[in-house]
């Protein structure tokens, strides 16, 4: 058997576990996501997630220790944050637990870095430098990614993330907790040139992000139409799935320009992440972007962009492999910054 490092996701809401050997290739993942629990809150409650992350953990543990063993364990990993810090606390404790038992290191990963590098899960050609888009439910971020200890923010939302826009039209449109794939679905039915909504920000140079002037855009659109028909739903939900493909491609065209002035080596590459990057239309936006601009194009299959145990493994298996151990004081952190 292979040595192995074991890691945990729970800084959100989803309990995830994942093995992964010394050459990264993932062993296995258990996933249990709590959507159900929170969908009736229309967003995640962190008391319910911290305990349901607790209920679950030792199980999915069990089970995906059952054909591992102790003595071939040689790092415990848990994200460390960003995050709920009630569910950061669980996988952070549990893995320290694990790690003072077996006597083998303790990594904490930041959870963004999880994100970056979860397209080296399925394509290990994915190594740095690369330009990096960052689009989950919590963050909205353009970073080059030099080395493994060297990342630098070109572009960032100064108000919402991208998911946050997602979630929000998607409950104004009445659909349930997270919205971005109810979205996508009514979007397939929809006219993308129904509603011209203004893509933000676009004066300048400045590859930062602003979704909530869009936000307000399409509530005020709702509230003049007097009586909502399924075919306006789909309709706007095409026009903002639209806009928001659209606003990324503007701010990352220009992110390509501040990151070309670089000088790599090879084929330039693109990165992109975060649950977001499982929206249909802004992978094929984005797919157009890097032939346009001759870059590698590298996105992860829409299983790993949300919240999973893999893309920790990977980035515990590149903090293993230069030595980046922590310390068992290390306390959770609900803001981390990836730079
Ligand atoms: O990365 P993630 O699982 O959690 C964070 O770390 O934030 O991202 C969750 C976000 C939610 O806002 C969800 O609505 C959005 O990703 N999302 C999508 C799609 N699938 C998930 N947004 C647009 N289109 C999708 N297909
Ligand atoms: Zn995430």
């Amino acid at each position: 058997m292979n040595k192995v490092i074991l890691a945990i996701e729970s800084s959100c809401d989803e309990t995830s576990v994942a093995i992964i050997d010394l050459n990264g290739n993932i062993l296995n993942e258990i996933t249990k996501t709590q959507i159900d629990l929170h969908k009736i809150y229309g967003g995640v409650v962190p008391e319910i997630a911290s305990r349901s992350h607790l209920a679950e953990i030792q199980n999915i543990l069990e089970t995906i220790l059952k054909n591992i063993k102790k003595e071939d364990i040689v790092a415990v990993a848990a994200t460390g944050g960003p995050g709920l810090i009630g569910g950061l606390i669980v996988g952070v404790m549990v893995a320290k637990g694990i790690a003072i038992s077996l006597n083998i290191p303790f990594i904490a990963v930041n959870h963004l870095r999880g994100h970056a590098l979860s397209s080296k899960i399925e394509n290990k050609s994915f190594e740095y430098p690369f330009l990096l888009l960052l689009i989950s439910g919590g963050h909205c971020q353009i970073l080059s990614a030099k080395s493994f200890d060297d990342y630098q923010i070109l572009g960032k939302t100064i108000d919402d993330s991208v998911g946050e826009a997602f979630d929000k039209v998607a409950r104004m449109l009445g659909f349930d907790y997270p919205g971005g794939i109810f979205i996508q679905q009514e979007a397939i039915k929809g006219d993308k040139y129904k509603y011209k909504f203004k893509i933000p920000m676009t004066s300048g140079n400045n590859p930062d992000f602003s979704f909530s002037g869009l936000k307000t855009n399409v509530l005020h659109t709702i509230q003049k139409i007097e009586k909502l028909t399924t075919q306006n739903i789909s309709d706007i939900a095409a026009s903002f799935q639209y806009t928001v493909a659209k606003t990324i491609e503007k701010k990352l065209e220009i992110a390509i320009e501040k990151y070309k002035q670089y000088s790599f080596e090879g084929k330039n590459k693109l990165g992109v992440c975060g649950g977001v990057a499982a929206n249909i239309e802004i992978r094929e936006t984005l797919q157009q972007l890097c032939l346009k601009h001759d870059f590698e194009l590298f996105i992860p299959s829409i299983k790993y962009c949300t919240d999973n145990a893999s893309m920790i493994a990977i980035a515990a298996l590149e903090a293993y492999n230069n030595k980046q151990f922590n310390t068992f004081d290390f306390e959770p952190k609900s803001q981390w910054r990836l730079f």
